[in-house]
C-alpha cells in the first residue's frame, strides 16, 4: 500500500484489508517488531472535529513506531480563515510524509488527497470512519474468528461508521444487517456497493426497520450515537425517532448467547446503549478502542514504510 490514500475502507481490495488486519494482529502480538517502521516519518494529523480515541490512538502509534506527529487543530491552521483545503494539502505536502484529518465532506477529503502530493488518511468524515472498521473487524476476528458466514448487525444512525463497517464486513464475506428507523437508512449509494461487493465475498447486506429481527442469531451487535459531530441540532428530534434502536437487554437476548457487543464510542448510556450491555459481560469495546491503535500501526506502516 506504499503511498497509498484510504479515504474510504473500499479503497482496499478485499486481500488487502485481510493482509492489513493480519499485520495489525501482529504488530499488537509483538510491537516492538514495528518499533522502527516510521523512523523519521512525518504525519501530520488535523482535526476539523473533536476526537479522543483517534487523535491519541494515532499520535500514539506513529510515536511508537520511532516517526513523529504533527497534531493540528483545523480552528488554528489557516484553514479556519479561509485558507483552501487544496492548499493547505500542497503545503503540507512540502513539510510531512502523510496527512491524517478528520473533516465533514468526502469531497473535501478526496480534494485534499488530490491536491496533496503525500498519502491521505481518513480519520472520520460525515460519509465514512474507515480507520474504526479496522479496528472492529480485528475485533471481530480476535474474538469471534473469520467474519466470514457469521452476522454483524448494526443497529441505528445510518451514518459514517455504519457505512464502514459494512463495507468492510461484506469484503470479508460477512452477513451484515443494518436496522434503522426510516429516512436514517445507510446511503444508497454504499447499499449498492456492499451489494456488489457482497456477491463477489459470499457476504450479504440487508437494511431493515426492525432492530428485534436484525439482531436474531447476530454474532456481533455494533450501535454508534443517533446524532454524529455536526448533526447537534437534530439530537433532540433524533432521540425521539431512535428510541426503539438501543442496544438493550432485550436486543441482546435475541442474538447468540454468545455474541459480542461493539461501540465506537463515545457512548451515550440509556441513549444507544443501555449500561448494563455495555458495561456488562459480553461488550468488547475497550478492545475495540485499544485495537484502534494496532490497526493504526499496520496502516502507516504498509503507506509509509520502505
Ligand atoms: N471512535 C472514535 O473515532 O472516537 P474519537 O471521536 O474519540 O476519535
Ligand atoms: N458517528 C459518530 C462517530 C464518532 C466517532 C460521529 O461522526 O460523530
Amino acid at each position: 500500500m506504499k503511498g497509498r490514500d484510504l479515504l474510504s475502507i473500499d479503497d482496499l481490495a478485499p486481500e488487502e484489508l485481510r493482509s492489513l488486519l493480519a499485520d495489525a494482529r501482529a504488530v499488537k502480538s509483538d510491537p516492538a517488531s514495528f518499533g522502527d517502521r516510521l523512523h523519521g516519518a512525518r504525519v501530520a494529523l488535523i482535526f476539523e472535529k473533536p476526537s479522543t480515541r483517534t487523535r491519541v490512538s494515532f499520535e500514539s502509534a506513529v510515536v511508537s513506531m520511532g516517526g513523529h506527529a504533527i497534531v493540528l487543530r483545523g480552528d488554528e491552521l489557516q484553514l479556519g480563515r479561509g485558507e483552501t483545503i487544496e492548499d493547505t494539502g500542497k503545503v503540507l505536502s512540502r513539510y510531512v510524509d502523510a496527512i491524517v484529518i478528520r473533516t465533514f465532506g468526502q469531497d473535501r477529503l478526496e480534494a485534499l488527497a488530490q491536491a496533496a502530493e503525500v498519502p491521505v488518511v481518513n480519520a472520520l468524515s460525515d460519509q465514512e470512519h474507515p480507520c474504526q472498521a479496522l479496528a472492529d473487524l480485528q475485533t471481530i476476528i480476535e474474538h469471534r474468528g473469520d467474519p466470514a458466514g457469521k452476522v454483524i448487525t448494526y443497529i441505528g444512525d445510518g451514518n459514517n461508521v455504519a457505512h464502514s463497517l459494512m463495507l468492510g464486513g461484506v469484503m470479508l464475506g460477512a452477513h451484515v444487517r443494518v436496522a434503522t428507523p426510516a429516512e436514517y437508512e445507510p446511503v444508497e449509494t454504499v447499499v449498492m456497493r456492499c451489494e456488489q461487493i457482497a456477491r463477489g465475498t459470499g457476504g450479504s447486506i440487508e437494511v431493515t426497520h426492525d432492530p428485534h429481527r436484525a439482531a436474531d442469531g447476530a454474532t456481533v451487535l455494533y450501535t454508534d450515537v443517533w446524532a454524529s459531530m455536526g448533526q447537534e441540532a437534530e439530537a433532540e428530534e433524533k432521540k425521539k425517532v431512535f428510541t426503539d434502536y438501543r442496544i438493550d437487554s432485550a436486543i441482546l437476548a435475541r442474538a447468540a448467547s454468545d455474541a459480542i457487543v461493539l461501540h465506537c464510542l463515545p457512548a451515550h448510556r440509556g441513549e444507544e446503549i443501555s449500561a448494563e450491555v455495555i458495561d456488562g459481560p459480553q461488550s468488547v469495546v475497550w478492545d475495540e478502542a485499544e485495537n484502534r491503535m494496532h490497526a493504526q500501526k499496520a496502516l502507516l506502516a504498509q503507506i509509509l514504510a520502505d
